[in-house]
């Protein structure tokens, strides 16, 4: 039967990152990959880099964000349904964005946009690829560290990753006799486009960002073996786990005074 793997956000940073070592993997040939964003161009420059191997790479440009983002996922599946039986192997919900600043200095427009593409988008979408999957199935939401404490300067991004960690461990509770594991990625800073994204342009580089690369090869291992959370360095693991003797608000407060975010 025919397989498929879905990535969004597959473009750049992270997405295009578990793109290339997905496609890499011997378990991978045979099937097909679709890769989503929104720039058509960039999806294709980079979906064109991903050779040697027999899988078919395929591009959909279109915006994820909110109930209408993942209707378009759940379109193409039920096209892909027309054309005979497939499952999908493998899922990774990576598209999101954050906003850098104080709430009331931010863009109530881009916090609500966000909040469609890190929550909504990727709830519709688990739920419109599960019926297609089957026992050995794996699903990756990417959440951040930030889920681990509300953070000031940064404030709907954290309440939204913190969303994508609660909701991914309970649907791996959920899932678990189906034999379809579900890991959330915690990561803290990485050397992506996320700073220049978040900042508007103010801030190019993540600050002390980690390699992609290893990121995300720690959280294909970590959900291949049916782990629910994948925190890749030794700092964001302690980091989480002192999030659970800090209080919430000190957390808050504490990074609001000392952790200012160009915006
Ligand atoms: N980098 C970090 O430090 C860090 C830390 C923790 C968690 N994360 C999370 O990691 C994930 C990946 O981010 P990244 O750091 O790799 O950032 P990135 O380099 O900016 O990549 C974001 C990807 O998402 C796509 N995207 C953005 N908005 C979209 C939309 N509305 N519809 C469809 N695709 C969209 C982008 O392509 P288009 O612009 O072409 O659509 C791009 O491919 C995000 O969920 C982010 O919150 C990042």
């Amino acid at each position: 039967m025919k397989r498929i793997i879905i990535i969004t956000g597959a473009s750049s940073g992270m997405g295009a990152e578990f793109a290339r070592q997905i496609y890499a993997k011997k378990t991978s040939v045979g099937a097909e990959m679709w890769l989503i964003a929104r720039e058509d161009d960039k999806l294709a420059e980079f979906a064109a880099t991903l050779t040697g191997q027999d899988i078919m790479v395929r591009t959909f440009a279109f915006d994820l964000c909110g109930v209408a983002g993942a209707e378009r996922v759940k379109k193409l599946l039920d096209t892909e349904s027309k054309h005979g039986k497939f499952v999908v192997d493998l899922l990774v919900n990576n598209a999101g964005f954050g906003t850098y600043g104080p709430f009331d200095e931010t863009d109530p427009m881009r916090e609500m946009a966000m909040i469609d593409l890190n929550c909504t988008a990727l709830t519709g979408i688990c739920g419109f690829v599960l019926p297609h999957m089957t026992r050995g199935g794996r699903i990756i939401n990417v959440a951040s560290l930030a889920a681990f404490l509300p953070l000031g300067n940064f404030a709907v991004y954290a309440a939204t990753k913190s969303y994508v960690l609660s909701f991914s461990i309970a649907l791996a509770a959920e899932l678990k006799e189906r034999g379809i594991s579900v890991c959330a990625l915690c990561p803290g800073s990485v050397s992506t486009n996320f700073a220049n994204v978040a900042s508007n342009g103010k801030r190019r580089e993540v600050l002390h960002g980690r390699d992609p690369r290893k990121v995300v090869a720690h959280c294909l291992r970590a959900s291949g073996r049916g782990r629910k959370i994948a925190l890749w360095a030794p700092k964001w693991k302690v980091t989480a786990f002192m999030s659970r003797f800090i209080g919430r608000y000190i957390g808050a407060r504490f990074t609001y005074l000392f952790n200012k975010r160009p915006h």
